[in-house]
Formats: structure tokens, C-alpha cells, sequence
């Protein structure tokens, strides 16, 4: 491939041209690396896309990565459950597990510009009229109304200011050129799209399938408005994402991905959508979603069609949690300087629950952090504040601090009336109760303190050695 500086608004230039191709940007590394690490499940015989492939992919969903090579009624491969856990996240990003956090954080302090390419591997094929008829699009649960595309990675440009902008929708399809797509109107391809139906046009936008993982993670964080998630993409790979503009319109798109989509929002045209999963695992009624038309598809020669499992599925889960808790860091490390690890958890459904370390909070902290993750991701729920030595991914642990460090009368915080998202499960009348656990330890709450009941050090290194020479190779048993 060859590089050049982008010449057009919306992705602000690298300022280095020289483009050298230090990192592969498309999702078969991953797939290969989970091959070699034998957390890859391939799939001869042939499987349904109604219904089956689900099914597959629910029941693998926080063990295999799995790809299917023979899909009923179509010629294209499907893979999925890429991001189904920390560790896999941490594959992705190339960094260890305790890392994953600030190398998305560094990406959102120092972002990289992409660059164009004009031989992308993903242009290697194009159709034209009637597209989505030649990609095996699941329908994914009983209640649901038809095929979902759910791993569709959009991309638009600000009508406004020419900024780009990257995010997750879902699109069901309607037939070969039209889907609805849903997109909770407070999300900024929603409010583009808004901006464009305001001047009596449609929104240009693309659907990536496949990019690489880090380009997935980028786009699942929670930036402002005009901040564009590919510019820390190219922070997360340490050089440009490369890419290619899309054949009818101006939107640049990964070069590397396996399928690219290429269409208009209308944002005047709403449809009716039905019942359909969310992440909390059970069904929502959200009305309306709007139409998208599709004049172009763009893939490689041997693509393949990417599939994330919705509702409470593992990798649903983690590709948001993992972005969710860089960008409340971000907004809380503002004000908190002594602020630690966040993570948003597993049984918060990536979404509703976070929980904070605080390194010795002050009176007053860890209220002032729940308020700081309240106002900024109207999705949370729940906020826990725990002490630097509880890891917070960790709700075993987090469920000990709470019962050890806490009193309920004095270290829960119960907000009501507070706005809800549209997705919350107990919502009534768009408002729902936020609740605070300041599960930290406060100095005189006990008399003992809390210093942990073990065996002195020098035993723990004895029998550590001890046990490393009676299972060589094994990982020590003792932390
Ligand atoms: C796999 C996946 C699917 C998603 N599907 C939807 C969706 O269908 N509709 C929606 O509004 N948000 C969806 N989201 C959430 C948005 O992509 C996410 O909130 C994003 O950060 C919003 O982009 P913005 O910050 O540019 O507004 C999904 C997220 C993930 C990880």
C-alpha cells in the first residue's frame, strides 16, 4: 500500500507522512494469535444464521473465539467473540492486563491523525444495489423482529464542522438496500444525523466489519463531540490508522477492515422497531429507529462477516466496559488527582456499575466522585469507591470492602429522581435512583485497623520456594 497526508476536514493531518507499516490493522492477527493460543473454535459443518449461529455464539461466548466457515444460503465466513474478556482486551491492545487502562487513557491525551491509503485491501471487491443481501446476517433471539448487523462500526462526518466521528449501532435489516438503524438520540452519530435531516439531507455514513480490535475499542470511547475516536486508534497501534476513502462519498474508512458499508442516515424517516435485546439481557421497546439506505459495499477478496453476540453476552459487555472506564478516568483524574483504577463490571453489564479505587480519599472524595461519573455517562448506575488495595475489577473483592469498610447509614448515597438512559431497566417516567457505596476504610472505624490476618512474609517466601520446587513450571500458587 501507499500513503498519503489526508487532504480533506474531518481528520485533522499526521504531521509525519512517512507511513511505515510497523503494525498489521486488520482483525486476522487477533484471530491468529487466539488460533496459537487454542482460544479459537472453527466451525466446518454448516450453520444456520437464523437463530443457530446465536446460539453457537451464546454458548461460546466467554470461552471460544469462534469461526464459522460454512453459513446456510451464503458464500462468507462469519467470526465473533473476539473481546470476550480482560485478557483478550489486553491481547488486542499488545499491553498487560494492569496496562490496558492507561494506554487508553494516553490514547485520549495524545491522539494520532490517520493517513489516506489509496489501495486498500478492503475495496478489493465492490458490489452495487442490493447489498445486504450478500451478507449472513443473524437473527439473533426469539422476540427480536429480524436479522441484526450487531457488529457495525459507524462512521460519519460532523455536516457542521467537518469532524469525524466512530460508534457502535445496531441496523436490522429491512431488505437488500434498506435497515433501520437504532441509535439512542443522545449519541453523536444521532445528533449528526439530526443536523443533516435539518437542512433536508440525508447523513453520508459507513458500516466497517472487522476492523482491527483496537480500532473496535477506540470507537466505544466516550469522547466529546468533534473528538474523533480514530485519532486514538492511531495512538493505541503507536502510528496513523490507514485509510481509504469509501467510493461514493467522502467518509474514510480502516483500509484493513473485511467489509465496509456505504450509505445515508435519514433521520426524517423514523420506523418502527419492535422488541430488541440490550445489554442488560433482557428485551426493550425504544419505538422508533430511523432508516438507512445502502448504495455501495466494499470488501476483501476473501472477507469474512463479524458478529458480536448481543444482550448479556461476554464481549458486548467488556468492548464497552473497557472504553467506558478509560473515559470516566479521564473525566474523574480532572478532579480527583488521587483517583486509581475504574472499572466498570461484568454484572453492571459493562454499563450500569462502576467502581473506583481512590488512593486515601479526603472527606467528601468519593461523593464528589460519584457525582463526576453521574453527570458525565448518564448510563451509570451504581458507583462504589474503594481503597487502592481492592482491585476493582474484582467483585469478590469489591463485595468484601463493602462489607468490611462500610456502614450503611453513613456510606450509602441514594439520589433519586436523577434522568435515566432509555436503556435502564427499572426506569419509570424517564427517571430512575442512583446509589453510592463509599466502601473505603475510615480511619477509627475500628479499633483492630485493618491489617490483614497472614503468615509473616519471610514464611509466605519459604514455602513460596517450597511449592515452586515441587510444581516447576507451574504458576506459583502462592500471590
Ligand atoms: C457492541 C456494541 C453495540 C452497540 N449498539 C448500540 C446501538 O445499537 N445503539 C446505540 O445507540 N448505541 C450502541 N452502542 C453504544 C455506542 O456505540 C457507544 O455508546 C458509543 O460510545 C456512542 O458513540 P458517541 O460517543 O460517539 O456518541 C453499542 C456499543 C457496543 C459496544
Amino acid at each position: 500500500m501507499t500513503s498519503d497526508v489526508l487532504p480533506i476536514a474531518g481528520h485533522a493531518a499526521a504531521q509525519n507522512a512517512t507511513v511505515t507499516h510497523r503494525q498489521d490493522q486488520s482483525c486476522r492477527s487477533m484471530l491468529a494469535a487466539l488460533a496459537v493460543k487454542g482460544e479459537l473454535l472453527v466451525v466446518d459443518d454448516e450453520v444456520d444464521p437464523l437463530f443457530d449461529l446465536s446460539a453457537l455464539l451464546s454458548l461460546t461466548h466467554d470461552t471460544f473465539a469462534v469461526r464459522a466457515n460454512r453459513i446456510k444460503g451464503y458464500d462468507m465466513p462469519v467470526f465473533g467473540n473476539l473481546l470476550s474478556s480482560l485478557d483478550r482486551i489486553a491481547l488486542a491492545l499488545n499491553v498487560p492486563r494492569a496496562e490496558i487502562q492507561t494506554s487508553l487513557l494516553a490514547s485520549i491525551k495524545t491522539p494520532i491523525a490517520p493517513v489516506l491509503v489509496d489501495d486498500a485491501p478492503v475495496q478489493e471487491k465492490i458490489f452495487e444495489g442490493g447489498v445486504l443481501a450478500h451478507l449472513p446476517v443473524p437473527t439473533f433471539f426469539s422476540e427480536e423482529t429480524g436479522p441484526y448487523i450487531s457488529a457495525g462500526l459507524m462512521v460519519a462526518v460532523d455536516p457542521e464542522t467537518g469532524l469525524g466521528n466512530a460508534s457502535y449501532a445496531r441496523l436490522k435489516i429491512l431488505g437488500p438496500n434498506e435497515a433501520l438503524i437504532g441509535i439512542a438520540p443522545n449519541h453523536h452519530l444521532a445528533i449528526m444525523a439530526r443536523k443533516a435531516a435539518d437542512k433536508g439531507e440525508a447523513l453520508p455514513f459507513a458500516v466497517v466489519l472487522g476492523a482491527h480490535p483496537i480500532i473496535q475499542l477506540a470507537a466505544c470511547l466516550y469522547l466529546g463531540l468533534g473528538d474523533d475516536e480514530m485519532h486514538c486508534a492511531g495512538s493505541l497501534f503507536g502510528e496513523p490508522v490507514r485509510m481509504t476513502r469509501c467510493r461514493t462519498s467522502d467518509i474514510l474508512v480502516p483500509a484493513e477492515a473485511e467489509i465496509v458499508i456505504e450509505g445515508h442516515i435519514h433521520a426524517d424517516k423514523p420506523i418502527v422497531e419492535g422488541l430488541v435485546s440490550e445489554y442488560h439481557g433482557m428485551y426493550e421497546n425504544y419505538g422508533s429507529g430511523v432508516l438507512a439506505t445502502f448504495d455501495c459495499m466494499t470488501t476483501r477478496s476473501d472477507a469474512m462477516f463479524q458478529v458480536i453476540e448481543p444482550g448479556y453476552h461476554a464481549e458486548h459487555i467488556y468492548l464497552a466496559a473497557v472504553p467506558i472506564a478509560a473515559s470516566l478516568k479521564a473525566q474523574l483524574s480532572r478532579v480527583i488527582l488521587n483517583v486509581g483504577e475504574v472499572a466498570v463490571t461484568e454484572s453492571g453489564c459493562g454499563r450500569t456499575n462502576v467502581v473506583i479505587q481512590i488512593d486515601k480519599p479526603r472527606p467528601g472524595q468519593a461523593r464528589r466522585a460519584m457525582a463526576v461519573c453521574w453527570g458525565a455517562v448518564s448510563i451509570v448506575k451504581t458507583v462504589t469507591i474503594v481503597d487502592t488495595d481492592v482491585d476493582p475489577w474484582n467483585l469478590a473483592a469489591v463485595e468484601l470492602a463493602k462489607s468490611t469498610r462500610m456502614r450503611a447509614e453513613r456510606d450509602i448515597l441514594i439520589v433519586k429522581d436523577m434522568t435515566a438512559d432509555r436503556s435502564e431497566p427499572q426506569e419509570d417516567g424517564f427517571l430512575v435512583t442512583k446509589v453510592g457505596y463509599d466502601a473505603t476504610c475510615k480511619p477509627g472505624d475500628r479499633k483492630e485497623g485493618y491489617g490483614k490476618a497472614q503468615p509473616p512474609a519471610e514464611s509466605y517466601a519459604r514455602m513460596r520456594s517450597l511449592l515452586d520446587r515441587m510444581t516447576p513450571g507451574a504458576p506459583s500458587c502462592v500471590g
